[in-house]
């Protein structure tokens, strides 16, 4: 067998904010606390693409409750900041009326997006409104908006890895990290 290769992080990287095993200890964690306080339901996982798709898929692997998923996609029109204009490019397929929905987000920010998509929802009469969010900004928050389940709290920094994107790009990255900053404006 070969010899364990030492860590090395994607050239354009500046630094790891949290690593692999940081974030899949806390992925458990939150995990274990939603199968407690959804025990005995079925819980509707609605994941926000594209950043939440590998958040999604360790946290519903670890879920011990019964759980369907569905996706929505939203776009944000930002013309020199963010405005908290909208979009919906992808709707969910299944109506969430009456259904426990658990919103699972890669990052919350300004809070604009989750904003409107919370009070999106609401108008479909869930039973339960929820959002579970790996990391929190809460330092950039332009309006009142909170995540029952955050895996990690960070500072104001951009950051990739782990689903969240930079024009598309790292979000295969295992890690959460911040860019160098010649990376910053290149494609
Ligand atoms: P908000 O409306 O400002 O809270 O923005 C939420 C969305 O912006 C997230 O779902 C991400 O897609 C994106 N975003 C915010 N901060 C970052 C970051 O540091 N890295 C990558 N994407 C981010």
């Amino acid at each position: 067998m070969a010899a364990p290769q030492p860590f090395k992080a994607h050239p354009d990287i500046e630094r790891v904010l949290l690593d692999e095993s940081q974030i899949k200890a806390r992925v458990q964690e939150l995990a274990r606390e939603i199968s407690r306080d959804y025990a005995g339901r079925c819980l509707t996982l609605v994941g926000i693409l594209k950043g939440s798709v590998v958040f999604l898929g360790e946290l519903m692997r670890q879920l011990s409750v019964d759980c369907t998923v569905d996706f929505m996609c939203l776009s944000s029109y930002e013309g020199g900041g963010s405005t908290g204009v909208v979009r919906v490019l992808l709707d969910l397929r299944e109506n969430a009326e009456g259904r426990d929905i658990l919103v699972v987000e890669d990052i919350v920010d300004t809070g604009l997006t989750l904003h409107y998509l919370l009070d999106n929802l609401r108008t479909r009469g869930p039973r339960s409104l929820e959002v579970c969010a790996l990391l929190d900004k809460p330092d950039c928050r332009k309006t009142q908006v909170k995540a029952k389940y955050v895996g990690f709290r960070i500072p104001n920094q951009f950051v990739v890895g782990y689903g969240l994107d930079y024009n598309e790009k790292y979000r295969n990255l295992p890690y959460v990290a911040v860019l160098k900053a010649g990376a910053i404006g290149g494609k």
